[in-house]
């Protein structure tokens, strides 16, 4: 005997509604809202109690965007989406894009009923897209700078000879013994610049071991109380011990998370504060678009520094772009790269004035 569930089929779709990640929101053909789920309330701002029976213009207010997909679906029958060009702007939440679909909606009668209204937040997708150009632009230019580079190298291992020679013929003088010394500093300065330079154009082969987040970070924090001890900075680190090891290049993850700790540091004026905290990511994420989702891990280093502009935040993965006396301007490309080489997502959120964020994150297992 057939047994048809129509109490079970109901109760699942809207557990389905009510767990869905995507805003579905629907409308009946006088544009009056007739259903709405939770990630809609959220999406538009609007609890259900106050979105039921409410107009279209009332709930998606001046996004035109929106107004123009729902409305030429009632009018014209048909699906219509736009994935590329809605910022959704919600009272209270930063803007965040969306992509948004529209369909009519019939009755199982086969009656045109309304249509419906579905948005999926495009934030991460964003971000990673963002990730992907950046670290292509990156290793483009880092090929163009590897072969300038080896351009450079050799003249400046001659000037450094001569340097050396001259220091010698000099003898003891000790008026002019200083200028050779600066000579070969300055090209060993250079050198080093050129070498960092080449690690950006060179895929260089990842070791790959079982490292220890935790003590690194440690360690460098201790090496970095040192460093401000001219100002009240304090350190705080909330490091979650359960942690497993990760797969990466233990020096490399040194110098990631060294220049990102630097950084925060020399943001810091007279006193701050830096706050260094890992978890296991709840989410997964995609580190890369064909990959399934895995769990990553979280690392967050925050100062309460000058922060960074948003003229200035679309620069500072340039190489060479530094607002700092003696800066080389190589600290964030280099930590793009890093964290690209190990398939991870690197993020840069701040405040002028208030402070920055940057987040950090690498997969569980590679
Ligand atoms: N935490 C931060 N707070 C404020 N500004 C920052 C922060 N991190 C980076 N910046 C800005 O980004 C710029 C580029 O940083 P990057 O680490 O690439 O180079 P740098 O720190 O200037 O030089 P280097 O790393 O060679 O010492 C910095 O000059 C600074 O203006
Ligand atoms: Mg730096």
């Amino acid at each position: 005997m057939r047994v048809s569930k129509p109490q079970g089929n109901c109760q699942l779709s809207i557990n389905v509604l009510d767990n869905l990640e995507d805003a579905v929101v629907a409308f009946d053909q006088q544009e009056k809202v007739t259903l709405i789920n939770p990630m809609g309330q959220n999406f538009l701002g609007f609890s259900e109690k106050q979105a039921i029976g409410a107009s279209l213009e009332k709930v998606v207010r001046k996004q035109e965007t929106l107004l123009y997909l729902v409305r030429t679906s009632l009018s014209e029958t048909r699906s219509i989406a736009d994935h590329e060009n809605i910022v959704l702007h919600t009272t209270g939440l930063p803007p965040r894009p969306v992509s948004a679909t529209v369909s009519p909606l019939y009755s199982p009668e086969g009656k045109l009923e309304g249509t419906v209204l579905m948005m999926h937040d495009l934030t991460r997708v964003r971000e990673l897209e963002e990730a992907i150009q950046r670290a292509d632009r990156l290793s483009m230019l880092g090929t163009l700078a590897a072969g300038l580079a080896h351009e450079i190298k050799n003249p400046l291992g001659g000037i450094k000879g001569a340097a050396q020679l001259l220091a010698m013929e000099l003898g003891e003088n000790p008026d002019l013994q200083e200028y050779p010394q600066v000579m070969v500093r300055e090209v060993e300065r250079v050198n080093t610049i050129i070498e960092e330079l080449l690690n950006l154009g060179n895929p260089r082969s990842l070791e790959r071991v079982p490292v220890n987040l935790s003590q690194i970070l440690n360690d460098i924090v201790l090496l970095q109380q040192e460093a401000v001890h001219d100002r009240e900075v304090r350190f705080q680190l909330h490091l979650d011990p359960s942690i497993p090891p990760i797969v990466g290049d233990p020096d490399l993850l040194t110098q990631l998370f060294l220049n990102l700790i630097k950084n925060a540091g020399e943001a810091i004026d007279q006193h701050g504060q830096i706050e260094i905290t890992t978890r296991v990511s709840s989410e997964s994420h995609r580190n890369k678009p064909s990959s399934r989702p895995q769990p990553m891990i979280r690392v967050e280093i925050s100062d309460n520094g000058k922060g960074i502009s948003a003229e200035e935040q679309e620069r500072i993965f340039t190489p060479f772009y530094t607002t700092k006396r003696g800066g080389s301007g190589l600290g964030m490309a280099i930590c793009q790269k890093i964290v690209s080489d190990h398939d991870g997502l690197l993020k840069v959120e701040s405040q002028p004035g208030q402070g920055t964020q940057v987040t950090v994150a690498l997969p569980l297992s590679t």
